[in-house]
């Protein structure tokens, strides 16, 4: 049945959001990074507190406003976003890993400025460790919504990640169309569940798209417990 008043949906439940673009050092004055606003993160987790939960925004590299009424990490690197998750995961009712990790780190970062030397440079990368994969794995009754990031191919490689990833939900954008994903205050998603496409939304603000998918999100849940 209906848990509680509209308004207060999420009321006494723990929810972990991941937001930003993650920095790979390369040295200390200069790293690796991407085009994550981190928007979209803390737009579901202002989303999430309106609705009454407690919430966690872990949150790394971001051009977004800080917003009350959450509990703010802030991380660098994937490898501290990652510690950072495991350390609020094991009591949390709801994971949404909007963050945009890095997949390549450089294989070890200089405790002092690089000096320039020879015409080419090579930088060694390695590759990160996949949070949403592991938290996946050791899933004990969190609802968890990754997203995906796609040029192409969207609906093929959204299935695979929620697969792969353990995934209650996978949100995709298709970051080549005009008005979605990096850097815009509006978005156009994709929902996918196991049965496959659950929703797709129109051009929306990202405030609006956060409350879309915690509706969605919120129906699972409690469909789930029923
Ligand atoms: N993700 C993560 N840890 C990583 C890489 C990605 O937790 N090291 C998460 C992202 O936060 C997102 C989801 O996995 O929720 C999908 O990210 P995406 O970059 O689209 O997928 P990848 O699995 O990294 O695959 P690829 O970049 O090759 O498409
Ligand atoms: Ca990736």
């Amino acid at each position: 049945g209906q848990w509680f008043e509209q308004g207060q949906s999420l009321k006494g439940k723990k929810v972990v959001v991941t937001a930003g673009g993650t920095v790979e050092r390369l040295d200390p004055v200069r790293y690796l990074t991407n085009d994550s606003s981190g928007k979209m993160g803390y737009a579901i987790a202002e989303a999430a507190a309106s609705r009454g939960a407690n919430v966690t925004l872990i949150a790394a590299r971001t051009t977004a406003e800080a917003i009350g009424g959450v509990k703010l990490v802030k991380v660098e690197s994937a490898e501290q976003m990652l510690q950072a998750v495991l350390e609020h995961y094991d009591d949390a009712d709801l994971v949404v890993k909007a963050a945009a990790v890095a997949d390549y780190r450089p294989v070890a970062a200089a405790d002092k400025k690089i000096k320039k030397s020879d015409e080419r440079l090579v930088l060694e990368l390695v590759r990160t460790t996949d949070i949403l994969q592991t938290i996946g794995q050791r899933k004990r009754g969190q609802f968890l919504v990754g997203f995906a990031a796609e040029t192409d191919q969207v609906e093929h490689y959204a299935m695979d990640k929620l697969h792969r990833k353990h995934c209650d939900l996978i949100i995709a954008n298709n970051v080549a169309e005009a008005g979605a994903g990096f850097n815009f205050d509006t978005n156009i998603v994709s929902v996918y569940g196991v049965e496959g496409l659950v929703e797709s939304l129109p051009l929306m603000q990202k405030r609006q798209v956060a409350d879309r998918l915690l509706e969605i999100i919120i129906q699972r849940m409690q469909a789930r417990e029923a």
